[in-house]
């Protein structure tokens, strides 16, 4: 053997065992999705194993007596009535073996069902829970993409599963039968199936390293398919004529993992070959073994049929077990990700004894030497950074793209925690405060804010659900953020579906859009407002007016806001301009424009673009 297909089959083993890990705790998926479901399937799958040995022992006993009528002349009416009840009994289990399978069958079905609404459901409730920090990495993202479309349709393995189980039962149930006769015979058996069955686990876990060793080769297919077929993708895709380039990358990354597993399957076809001929090489001498015991009159008929029978379908079952092991595992290796997914843990949690978020806020937040660096990355984003926010005060934050503005807002919400240095909240760390807590008393709208493809009610109030049927509050915030005047323009006013997705539904613009998510942030009636860049899709005539009102909305209140615009910033009763991680100036604008810096130079920049 050469070096390299030794290292390739150590992989091999050791990607073997990585898979066999996700076999347990798939287990425990499928038992905790229907506890009861699995208990009656498993309880049906026992009788139904036992189906296929009942009746060949029972066929057993007829063949016998009518050998003793045919060959040593016994009297037929002697044995009729014994002979007649082993005939319905042998009918009896065979009928009831197919029921029990429809029996099965419903079940697995149930099961799957069940299965699908589980996962799902576990994996919105986890994926909640996570930190922002985990959604913002590209390789969890992916991976949660993948646990979503992983937790549905499982039927098949599901349906594998059990049988694999039955399976085991039935081989175990005629090699007991075999044994009876003679531990000699199953010993025959048993040594002649090793080889094939080696045969059989190898090329089993040589499929399965395969499929381990192509996901990432099948995510990249994946995420073609869905580019190819996505609504963000397809203007692009005309404009830039893409989709051949597209299908092109798509055949060539298909056709590779076509050839390895073809050339798998060759390699198998061959050795599989010379196995099974070993294989049934000992299925027939433990045959012939039989043949000779009952030629010489050694055995009864009913003993030739009965042994036969468990001859063969032992040999049968095992290599059928094989093939179900290696499917299991191949659809265990599609879980690989939800499992993953599953084992992670926020770090951004409540403490067991954690504070209320005060109300009133009376001393505000202060930032106290903060440094922030994106976990996995280099930059130090901030850098030793002290600000206050004090009650009643609204401040304006400025600075380039990529200056950190947007890290502040998610230090003050707790979407990650600071590297070094503390954020406090009336003097007291906001670590200590409860996380939902905290969340109440701040209303935020992010730049990237969320389009829900639901009605414009609904991506009102999820600004506070509590109130999606409270028509007056819910008005109320929309004449705040001047959404009223979009809502008015629709058919349906507050009951139209939004977006393109489903029915009906109609898009806005850019604009419209923020003007609703900004009455979400009215809506919440928390004591701090955040709005980080959520009018850059308006005109600047817009986002004066719509800042004009929020000044006049939060005047005694603690609003932060953040905009590139100073036609809006100017408004703000203190100006913070971030820079290379620290504050850089700070004053009312007329002070900073007296003081001739960095503001300065920035206002008389956007100021000469509209001269
Ligand atoms: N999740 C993240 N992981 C790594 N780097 C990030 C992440 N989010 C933002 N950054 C980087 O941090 C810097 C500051 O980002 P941000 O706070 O969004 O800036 P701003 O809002 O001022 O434009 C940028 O250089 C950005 O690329
Ligand atoms: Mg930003």
């Amino acid at each position: 053997m050469t070096e390299e297909t030794n290292q390739s089959s150590t992989r091999a083993w050791r990607d073997r065992l990585e898979a066999l890990k996700n076999i347990p705790p798939v287990l425990r998926i499928v038992w905790d999705s229907g506890p009861w479901i699995v208990t009656l399937g498993l309880f049906f799958r026992v009788l139904a194993s036992l189906i296929p040995a009942a009746a060949p022992v029972v066929g057993k006993y007829i063949l016998d007596i009518i050998q003793g009528i045919v060959q040593r002349h016994e009297s037929y009416a002697q044995h009729a009535s014994r002979l007649w009840t082993l005939v319905g009994i042998e009918f009896g289990i065979v009928v009831a073996g197919n029921l029990i399978g429809r029996v099965i069958d419903y079940y697995d079905r149930v099961l799957a069902d069940r299965y699908t609404r589980y996962v799902s459901v576990q994996v919105m409730e986890h994926a909640s829970a996570l930190d922002l920090q985990a959604y913002e990495n590209p390789v969890f993202y992916d991976r949660l993409e993948r646990a979503r479309v992983q937790a549905t349709d499982r039927l098949v393995m599901i349906q594998s599963l059990g049988r694999l189980f039955q399976q085991v039962v039935t081989t175990a149930a005629f090699s007991g039968i075999i044994l009876v006769y003679s531990p000699f015979l199953l010993l025959i058996l048993v040594v002649c199936l090793i080889p094939a069955f080696l045969g059989e686990s190898h090329f089993a876990f040589l499929n399965y390293a395969l499929n381990f060793r192509q996901t990432p080769v099948k995510r990249e297919l994946d995420y073609l398919r869905q580019v190819g077929g996505s609504k963000e993708a397809a203007k692009e895709l005309k404009l830039f004529g893409l989709s051949g380039f597209l299908t092109e990358r798509f055949n060539r990354l298909s056709n590779a993992i076509l050839d390895q597993n073809l050339a798998l399957s060759r390699r198998r076809l061959l050795a599989a070959a010379p196995l099974s001929i070993l294989s049934t090489a000992g299925y027939y001498s433990t045959y012939v073994w039989v043949i000779y015991e009952t030629a010489t009159g050694r055995t009864t008929f009913g003993d030739f049929q009965l042994l036969t029978a468990a001859v063969m379908n032992t040999s049968n079952n095992i290599s059928q077990i094989f093939s179900l092991l290696s499917g299991i595992a191949d659809q265990a290796l599609f879980l690989t990700d939800l499992l993953a997914f599953f084992q992670m843990q926020p770090t951004v949690v409540s403490k067991p004894d954690a504070l209320p978020a005060p109300r009133p806020i009376r001393e505000g937040f202060e930032f106290r030497n903060v440094v922030f660096q994106y976990p996995g990355t280099e930059r130090l984003i901030l850098d030793r950074l002290n600000f206050r926010l004090e009650p009643g005060e609204r401040i304006a934050l400025i600075g380039q793209n990529g200056q950190g503005k947007t890290t502040i807002v998610k230090l003050m919400t707790r979407l990650y925690d600071p590297t070094a240095g503390q954020v406090l909240l009336d003097g007291i760390d906001l670590r200590e405060y409860s996380v939902e807590d905290l969340c109440r008393e701040i209303g935020v709208i992010f730049q990237d804010f969320m389009r829900y493809e639901m009605t414009a009610r609904e991506n009102i109030a999820v600004g506070r659900i509590e109130y999606l049927n409270d028509d007056e509050r819910i008005r109320d915030a929309a004449e705040k953020s001047l959404a009223d005047g979009v809502i008015r323009k629709l058919q349906y006013g507050y009951e139209q579906m939004l977006g393109r997705r489903f029915e009906g539904g109609v898009d806005l613009s850019g604009g419209e859009w923020q003007k609703l998510a900004l009455a979400r942030a009215y809506l919440r009636e928390s004591q701090v407002l955040i709005l980080d860049e959520p009018t850059a899709a308006l005109d600047a005539k817009a986002e004066y007016e719509v800042f004009e009102r929020f000044n006049e909305l939060t005047e005694g209140k603690m609003a932060l806001f953040i905009s590139h615009r100073f036609s809006t910033v100017r408004m703000a009763e203190r100006i913070i301009v971030l820079e290379n991680g620290r504050i850089a100036e700070e004053g009312s604008h007329d002070r900073l424009m007296a003081h001739g810096g960095r503001y300065a130079e920035m206002f008389e920049l956007q100021a000469s673009s509209y001269r």
